[in-house]
């Protein structure tokens, strides 16, 4: 089922691109894209011989297996250079989402657009971004079962370096502050905490990690007013 968090990044594919999801698993958002960004080309693809079924599948059902290609292959190598516009990596860590992009410079380096949603690691996926001249021209927040996602949108373009409590929370989540922000901010600070409580049972080699995330918590907090 499409949920809102698949909702909200398909919402941020540009109308009309060629688009290709990776690491699809059951489909639904290649479904999605295809029906609302009137794409020329939606390719559904993933590592694994498993989700690729349940996607032929749920894609077959919805009457669209002649629009949507299915292809088991890592990352983007399930595509040749040129072939969409917009890629989007969702529900993966945002260190993997990071890999899979730097893996394959010759398809990457020919994209317009990302829409990534990362489980985790944002600060490290929010710095690759930066590094490889990657705008983050937008940023949402959707929940689904009481967790809060992050999804961003990226586009060609020199950005300004990005602070650490940009590369965490999002620049332009930052600026808009969303409905979820305060919600947002307070679930990485209870992130933070979770790693502090287990630092401070550790020895004393943990003391210089123990104050640097003590920091971090206490600049997060300046978000949450
Ligand atoms: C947690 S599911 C997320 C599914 C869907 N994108 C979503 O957000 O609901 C992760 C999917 O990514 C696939 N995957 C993991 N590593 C991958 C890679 N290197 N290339 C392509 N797909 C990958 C897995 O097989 C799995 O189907």
């Amino acid at each position: 089922m499409l949920d809102d968090r698949l909702k909200a990044v398909a919402e941020f594919v540009p109308i009309s691109d060629s688009v290709a999801d990776i690491g699809t698993d059951h489909g639904y958002l290649a479904i999605e894209l295809f029906k609302i960004n009137n794409a020329r080309r939606v390719i559904a693809a993933d590592l694994n011989s498993g989700p690729c079924q349940a996607a032929r599948r749920t894609i077959s059902e919805a009457g669209f297996n002649e629009s949507i290609a299915v292809r088991q292959g890592d990352g983007l190598a399930a595509l040749t250079a040129g072939e969409v516009d917009t890629v989007c990596i969702a529900g993966m860590g945002g260190k993997l989402e990071a890999d899979i992009l730097e893996a394959r410079p010759e398809v990457t380096d020919q994209l317009k657009c990302l829409v990534l949603q990362p489980q985790n690691g944002f600060e490290y996926l929010r710095g690759w971004l930066y590094d490889n001249n990657w705008l983050i021209e937008d940023e949402k927040l959707a929940k689904v079962d009481g967790r809060v996602y992050q999804i961003i949108k990226a586009v060609r373009g020199m950005a300004e370096p990005l602070n650490e409590a940009e590369l965490i929370l999002g620049p332009v989540l930052i600026k808009k502050r969303p409905e979820l922000f305060t919600e947002h901010v307070q679930n990485n600070i209870a992130q933070l905490d979770k790693i502090r409580q287990g630092l401070q049972k550790g020895g004393s080699h943990t003391k210089e990690k123990l104050a640097e995330i003590e920091a971090r918590i206490k600049l997060l907090e300046g978000y949450t007013l």
